[in-house]
């Protein structure tokens, strides 16, 4: 006899559900009333699906050994079960839409009371916003239906269910069901309420579902307004003398929305028994002349693709965490968002509408899994499956149809291709013509009306822009956009200025969406922040998760800074010496007037003088030349130069006045290299050599001292602990230098004393670099001078034998074991700066503690280095660079950093290691994109280089 419990069927059934109401517009609050259920639940985890009855579902039941869970929340993060992380593959067995019998299952419990005004007459809806990945719901004992699509939201009807008081909501929640075959985002998985649980009130007469189509005639500088609803009604604009009828245009002189100049109308829709709040934006969005136009204008997208991140609540955004990510984005001056791979929080879009920001609004599909078995079973090639993403495809396009900033809808992501795509496009296209369709999948581009790709290669994308990449007829047609690039895990990305360079001189090259905005990263505290595989999970992806460009608690990444200035739009070019200045207006629409332009004139790093720049408020596109002051400051034996500014002239909604939009830096003079006279020789002691301030270990000719500072291991250092850019990623087909550099030694080269000399004016020590097993080496010279107060190091460095990959690094490292806390610098900062990541990195002088030098990248690897620096001074000690030097200082080796698998595996030690570097291997994008493009590579060829020491007496 075979027995089988059939109570939970619906958990593995390819259907989306059942008992849900039609989707439709999701609004902001309207007069109606609303009940929020969010709050604490009683919580009951069980190990499998069927584990218990749905007695819970009844009022009385007994709670007494229940746990208290927030909703929204996931309660793997709440202390029950862990959370699990894979980039693409399940983590359970394949077999579509069989699920495993261990299946995770959170019943959820609210008791509840009607506020006392709740209106008698009329009905009553329960929406979830997003709950992760099958719910089964019952309300005072009544099962009203179950649904899947998690981050999409679901209506009940319940009125007729409701009481006065002691109402019962029962959820059941199952952490895998069918749908988790269409939720294969790279992601944690995080099952849960993770979004609002409301109930609406819904007076008679209400508004069911309404389509507010505006669109923007740009010639004619008119907008068309009309308000379809299924309840009739009026539709009143006060701002635009607007009241008319619903499903009724009228066309009335109007300023457009755009991303940058996002103008709203406040309108109300109004019927019988309702008002509904409007924010209504003008706009119209075409596929023109084989470009994406918006008010009749090509746009550029300056994106990111954006999860729904926190460190500790994972999915579950609050408004303020939300408004917190617009905000960063508008202050760093992207201008789009990918919601990848899943329609958002709806009030992130009402902040997207609000702020100003381009949105590719992405349903929650991905199917990415079934590559492991070259897509057979794909759900998306599957007729069965199609109701599903119909269903999913639906409740995104009705629920944010009336948001502005939406211009494009996506099906999805790596779902491979398939009817089911091109079923849903047809959905799509037949309810909402007004706005495009973008898929990445299908590089033939059959239902889209954009060519996007993900990761190309700067050459490649080069291609696409002159129209080289060949590809069906259709696909030849359309604008290029990359939805993905830029992969900011770790430190980098490197090359994006590059990529920026190509999308500004192809028009066809429309831009691109930086993967991605923020590292989900799990607070957690043995590990600072935790990643794949810190749970014990059996499959993970480690710290692939972690890619963003803000590190997990929000704190802008160097990668963050780096796309900030590469997209500024505003190009600040000049002639230093000459005094010029050629301004450019690279916004689509805005003109320059709500910008100031500011310069200062700077000696050594020190700004002098400053002042306001007159600029026209120049149009999009539009150019002029304007002229510095003549600076009073005479910076003659100086290294000397402008900086200019634009900032904001006012407050803006979303940045300070004088918040820094766009900058530049002029050289007027140029740094005078420090001189040091030979006028000192080495001297033989007992055990020491002393040379000017120095001493030096008489055998060794180790550094000892300079002055009153002690140094120690002062040698060559090549070795750097490996980016996840180096590292690369396990299916890249190129070289991946991290795992070679290992594989060749480089990360225990041994020093060999050849030859320590005293000269008349000169100690030279002759030394060979090199790892063991392996003839490749670098014959390296360290020459000493000094002129009695200061001591100048030449470092000559020969390869010998093959080197066939670059260096990570070529420098000196020295350790300090007297109080350093503090570096000050005159060169390239704040932040960091490698060849290709260096854009931001602004010529000044500097000054931060040891602490701070470091940035925090969750998976330890090199960090921290400042560029192009003249000039350092740390634990007492000058350091002078001809030519400038990379600077780099912190409490731990670099084999510690290497070693460190997590933040907290860092231990500050007492000595303050230093790395002063003449050159550095450039960063890329590898570990999901192309590594370092060939002008940074660091190739190994015979170097040179100086430093100048002194001590510091105050
Ligand atoms: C893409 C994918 C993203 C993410 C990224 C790598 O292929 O669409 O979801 O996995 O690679 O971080």
């Amino acid at each position: 006899m075979s027995f089988r419990t059939t109570a939970t069927d619906y958990v593995e059934d390819v259907s989306p559900g059942s008992g849900a109401l039609p989707p439709r517009a999701r609004h902001p609050a309207s007069d109606a009333r609303t009940l929020s259920l969010n709050g604490s639940w009683r919580f009951r985890l069980s190990p499998t699906a069927d584990a218990q009855d749905d007695s819970f579902a009844a009022a009385g039941h007994d709670t007494g050994d229940w746990a208290e869970i927030t909703v929204p929340g996931h309660w793997v993060l709440q202390g029950h079960g862990s959370p699990i992380y894979t980039n693409h593959l399940y983590p359970f067995p394949v077999d579509p839409p069989r699920v495993p019998t261990e299946n995770p299952t959170g019943d959820h419990l609210r008791h509840f009371d009607l506020p006392a005004d709740w209106p008698a007459e009329g009905g009553s809806v329960l929406r979830f916003d997003g709950v992760e990945s099958c719910a089964r719901v019952w309300l005072n004992g009544t099962d009203i239906g179950e649904f899947k699509g998690s981050r999409l939201p679901h209506e009940f009807a319940v009125g007729h269910l409701l009481k006065p008081a002691g109402n019962v909501l029962a959820v059941r929640v199952h952490q895998w069901s069918a749908g988790s075959y269409l939720e294969d985002q790279d992601q944690w998985w995080l099952p849960g309420i993770f979004r609002d649980v409301t109930l609406l009130h819904r007076p008679p007469g209400s508004v069911l579902d309404h389509f507010v189509l505006a669109s923007y005639d740009h010639v004619e500088g008119l907008g068309t307004l009309r308000v379809d609803s299924d309840v009739d009604g009026r539709v009143v604009v006060p701002g635009l003398d607007i009241d008319v009828a619903t499903g009724e245009p009228v066309t009335v002189p109007v300023r457009p929305w755009t991303a940058e100049t996002p103008r709203l109308y406040d309108g109300t829709l109004v019927t019988e028994g309702e008002r509904v709040p409007l924010r209504i934006g003008f706009r119209t969005v075409a596929l023109d002349d084989g470009l994406i136009k918006v008010n009749g204008r090509a746009i550029l997208f300056k994106g990111v693709n954006r999860h729904e991140w926190h460190p500790e609540r994972g999915r579950a955004l609050d408004p303020e965490t939300m408004r917190e990510d617009v905000l960063l984005m508008k202050r760093h001056n992207i201008n789009a968002v990918r919601t990848s791979h899943y329609p958002p929080h709806p009030a992130f879009l009402d902040l997207c509408d609000e702020y100003g920001l381009w949105v590719i609004d992405e349903c929650d599909l991905e199917t990415h899994g079934f590559t492991e078995q070259a897509w057979r079973d794909n759900p998306v090639d599957d007729e069965r499956w199609t109701p599903a993403l119909l269903d999913r495809a639906a409740r995104m396009v009705e629920r944010d149809k009336n948001h502005p900033s939406v211009v494009v809808w996506s099906l999805g992501n790596e779902a491979g291709t398939g009817r089911g795509l091109t079923a849903m496009a047809d959905w799509i296209r037949g309810r909402d013509g007004s706005r495009l369709i973008h898929y990445e999948g299908d590089p033939d581009c059959r239902d889209t009306d954009i060519y996007a790709r993900m990761y190309a290669g700067h050459a490649e994308v080069e291609r696409i822009g002159r129209g080289l990449d060949g590809g069906t007829h259709k696909r030849r047609g359309l604008p290029f956009i990359l939805c993905e690039y830029a992969h900011a895990m770790g430190n980098g990305p490197g090359g994006i200025a590059d990529y920026q360079r190509l999308f500004e001189s192809y028009d066809r090259i429309q831009g691109g969406f930086v993967w991605e905005w923020i590292d989900h990263g799990i607070r957690d505290e043995r590990y600072g922040f935790a990643y794949g595989g810190d749970f014990g999970e059996e499959l993970h992806d480690g710290n692939f998760v972690c890619d963003g460009l803000l590190f997990p608690d929000r704190t802008p990444s160097p990668g963050l800074v780096e796309y900030k200035k590469v997209i500024e739009p505003v190009r600040i070019d000049g002639d230093g010496p000459a005094g010029t200045v050629r301004v450019t207006n690279g916004y689509d629409f805005a003109d320059l007037s709500g910008l100031a332009f500011e310069w200062s004139f700077e000696v050594d790093g020190v700004s002098v003088e400053s002042g306001a720049l007159s600029v026209p408020a120049l149009g999009p596109g539009d150019s002029a030349d304007v002229k510095l002051p003549a600076p009073s400051a005479d910076g003659r034996g100086a290294e000397t130069r402008w900086t200019v500014r634009a900032v904001l002239a006012e407050g803006t909604a979303w940045g300070p006045r004088g918040h820094v939009v766009a900058w530049t830096q002029l050289p007027v003079s140029e740094h005078p290299l420090p001189r040091v006279a030979q006028t000192d020789g080495p001297v033989l002691g007992l055990r020491d050599i002393t040379l000017g301030p120095a001493a030096f270990d008489a055998r060794t000719g180790a550094l000892r001292t300079i002055g009153g500072i002690d140094v120690t291991g002062l040698r060559l250092d090549v070795w750097r602990a490996p980016t996840d850019n180096d590292n690369g990623a396990h299916w890249q087909p190129d070289a991946r230098h991290g795992p070679l550099w290992r594989g060749l030694g480089l990360h225990r080269m041994r020093h060999r004393l050849d030859a320590v000399e005293l000269g008349d004016d000169a100690l030279t020590v002759r030394t060979r670099v090199a790892p063991a097993g392996r003839e490749a080496g670098l014959r390296t010279v360290y020459r000493w001078t000094s002129d009695g107060t200061r001591l100048r190091l030449t470092v000559s460095v020969a390869p010998e034998g093959a080197w066939t990959l670059p260096l990570p690094r070529l420098g000196i490292r020295l350790g300090l074991t007297g109080p350093a806390d503090r570096a000050v610098w005159f060169g390239g900062g704040p932040g960091e700066a490698y060849p290709d990541t260096g854009s931001a990195s602004m010529l000044g002088r500097w000054e931060s503690s040891v602490e701070d030098l470091q940035t925090p990248y969750v998976r330890p690897q090199e960090n921290g280095a400042r560029a192009d620096v003249r000039r350092a001074e740390i634990g007492g000690l000058r350091v002078e660079g001809e030519p400038a030097f990379w600077f780099t200082a912190r409490r731990w080796t670099t084999e510690q950093l290497d070693a460190a698998d997590h933040l907290t595996d860092l231990v500050p030690g007492d000595t303050v290691w230093i790395n002063l570097d003449h050159g550095q291997q450039g960063i890329g994008s590898q570990s999901c994109g192309p590594g370092a493009l060939p002008q940074y590579r660091l190739h190994a060829g015979p170097a040179e280089f100086s430093f100048v020491f002194s001590e510091i007496h105050d």
